[in-house]
């Protein structure tokens, strides 16, 4: 009724089977022994166990024979009707034995009718029915890659629990040439794998390697259990950056705003981590240079921190280096050209300059003298300079970038009397950059014009017996000089009238032209007067015109008629003048007397006409014009004047 097995508890079993053997029972003393293999379905045949204790099968039906272990497992039973011992469970070697090589289950059968025990062992035979197993399928290994070959690495070994050729017999490594694979043994028996680095591993070559250990068992068939193992190749600093150019040149326009990127230098480092941290720096470069471009340490980029000038400098050479954490280094060349750009308008500067020009300074007088220049360089410092050419002006290139500026004709004050020269400067660049200067230039007068009357001759009607002082007329001139060239004096000219000095009937106010008359004119006695005006500017030598002025005096009625005949009355005997006779039988109409009056004013206006002051209705008046119109019978001044002058005579009539 005990189970032993041999191994850890072999001994306690053994005690159990002694207390069993000193009980009351009679025990037949038979030792059955079988061997089966492991993993046999239930039900399995073990052995016949009545053939082999010639035990006659009714007995052992009858008889109640049973099998008993000390397990709490019954492995096995006794089949009643055939006698065989047959597996009453799945047998595993591995988990009844565990590391057990010999792998003994130990029952009895008790035929209780008989009071008998017979002990049989079952030896559970192992079959290959593990593999070989890692307990890490996909380890990990980081190894230098400055490691030397021949370095050994230790794995984890693989288990298999089955015994014997079925249990693990070798390794084989797959995957990689850089390691092979080694085993050792160990102190107890155990076999365990190592990695040999066969040859030299090199990051930049295959940073990563994976190996498929394997491990083999010597069954039928043959098992195996994999590891893949992942080995990383750690860095060594074992590259020096390498930039990828050995020279940069580059071609910027000076005009490139500042902080734009002119290039990027890159240099690659095969290794990784901070081995491959690359840093940039200039390692020779002169003063201007530096303080021009900036090198950005961790991109590589060229960057402007000041603005270029073609003309300052036109090229720039830099030695850069890139250095990595573990301290090697590259170095290039960076050679920055610039181009002109027209970036300099051409600038002018007046040395020299009038701001007064007389008019009458001959052409070619130099006014102004022009340094040009231009800070670009080629054609974008080429400069070209020009004056309208509607300006009586023109350059003349005097020296290198020197221009004169100088009159192309005479100038004339009066038609313009300033100009605004304006130079330019235009260089050849493209687009092409102009600037400009302004002379200022004032034309200076000369006396060169005389005074010009406002009309071409003056005419002027005076009533006479005009009051003395009375103004006539204005007389004007002007003159198109400047100040003093243009201030007219008028005054008259040297003339007589009847025998009298012009100067004392008439005379002009130098500086108004007013022209007045100094005494009272007599139609009668002077008609009209011709003179000459004079207007003279200020200049020197001064300048002057001449322009007549006619004065016609205009008659008023001042003379009364005066009868020529008849006769006037004397003085002493007033009343009748004469006598007329006149005929009885005269007709009407007939003439009876003639009366003859002349005024000395003019004729038209101050005509002659007779009218009867008192007369008898036989006798009638009757104009006669028949000498002229200037021979009125009496006095006919215009009617509409109220100054009408008249003379009386008398005449008396008798017929006869
Ligand atoms: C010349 O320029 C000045 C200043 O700009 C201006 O006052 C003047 O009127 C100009 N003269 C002419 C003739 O354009
Ligand atoms: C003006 O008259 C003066 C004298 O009568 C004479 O000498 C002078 O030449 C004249 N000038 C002109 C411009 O006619």
């Amino acid at each position: 009724m005990c189970a032993a097995r041999e191994g850890r508890w072999g001994r306690r079993q053994r005690a159990l089977l002694c207390c069993v053997l000193v009980a009351a029972w009679e025990a037949a003393w038979g030792q059955l022994r079988y061997s089966v293999p492991e993993e046999l379905p239930k039900g399995s045949f073990v052995g016949d166990v009545a053939k082999d204790l010639a035990l006659q099968l009714p007995t052992l039906r009858d008889r109640g024979a049973r099998v008993v272990s000390a397990d709490r497992t019954q492995y096995f039973a006794l089949h009643a009707n055939s006698g065989h011992l047959v597996t009453a469970e799945r047998l595993d070697r591995e988990q009844l034995c565990r590391l057990v090589e010999r792998c003994v289950l130990r029952c009895e059968v008790i035929v209780e009718g008989e009071m008998k025990v017979y002990g049989i062992e079952v030896e559970i035979t192992d079959i290959n029915d593990n593999a070989p197993s890692f307990r890490e399928s996909e380890p990990e290994l980081r190894i230098s890659e400055m490691t030397a070959p021949g370095s050994r690495f230790p794995q984890a070994e693989a288990r298999d629990p089955d015994v014997g050729v079925n249990s693990l017999q070798s390794y084989e490594l797959s995957g990689d040439e850089h390691f092979s694979p080694s085993v050792q043994a160990g102190a107890d028996g155990e076999k365990r794998p190592e990695l040999v680095l066969a040859k030299a591993l090199d990051r930049e070559e295959a940073a990563f390697h994976e190996l498929v250990l394997r491990a083999i068992d010597g069954g039928e068939p043959l098992r195996t259990g994999t590891a893949r193992i992942r080995v990383s190749v750690l860095d060594a600093n074992d590259n020096a950056p390498v930039f990828s150019q050995a020279v940069y040149a580059v071609r910027v326009p000076e005009d490139v705003p500042v902080s734009s990127t002119l290039l990027t230098l890159t240099a690659t480092d095969a290794d990784e981590g901070i081995n491959a941290n690359v840093k940039y720096s200039v390692k020779k470069a002169t003063d201007l240079a530096s303080e021009i471009f900036y090198l950005d340490p961790e991109t590589g980029s060229i960057r402007l921190v000041r603005s270029l000038d073609f003309e300052e400098s036109d090229s720039y050479d830099l030695q850069v280096m890139a250095r990595d954490g573990g301290g090697l280094s590259d170095t290039a060349m960076v050679s920055i050209s610039v181009t002109d750009v027209n970036d300099y308008a051409p600038e002018i500067s007046v040395r020299s300059a009038l701001s007064e020009i007389s008019e009458d300074a001959p052409a070619g007088t130099v006014v102004a003298l022009l340094h040009v220049q231009d800070r670009d360089s080629g054609a974008n410092g080429e400069v070209r300079c020009s004056i309208a050419e509607s300006l009586p002006f023109r350059l003349e290139r005097a020296l290198d970038n020197y221009y004169s500026v100088v009159t192309s004709r005479e100038l004339d004050r009066e038609e313009v009397s300033e100009y605004n020269v304006t130079v330019w400067a235009s260089d050849s660049g493209s687009p092409s950059l102009r600037s400009s200067a302004v002379l200022a230039l004032r034309v200076l007068d000369v006396n060169d014009n005389a005074p010009v009357f406002a009309e071409a001759r003056y005419s002027a009607r005076l009533p006479e017996n005009n009051a003395e002082g009375a103004l006539v007329l204005t007389v004007r001139a002007w003159d198109a000089d400047w100040g003093q060239n243009a201030r007219v004096r008028y005054r008259l000219a040297e003339g007589r009238v009847r025998g009298a000095p012009l100067s004392s009937y008439v005379s002009v106010q130098a500086e108004t032209g007013a022209l007045y008359a100094l005494r009272s004119f007599d139609y009668e006695e002077v008609r009209k007067v011709g003179l000459w005006v004079r207007a003279e500017d200020g200049g020197a030598p001064a300048l002057s015109s001449n322009v007549s002025v006619r004065l016609l005096t205009v008659d008023e009625n001042d003379n009364a008629p005066q009868v020529l005949y008849p006769p006037a009355a004397s003085a002493a005997g007033a009343g009748w003048t004469g006598v007329e006779l006149a005929p009885r039988s005269a007709e009407p109409g007939a003439l009876v007397a003639k009366v003859v009056a002349v005024d000395a004013d003019f004729v038209g206006i101050d005509g002659v006409r007779a009218f009867l002051h008192s007369y008898s209705h036989e006798v009638s008046l009757t104009a006669n014009s028949r000498k002229s119109q200037r021979r009125w019978a009496a006095d006919s001044c215009c009617n509409t004047l109220p100054a009408r002058l008249s003379s009386e005579v008398s005449l008396a009539l008798s017929s006869i």
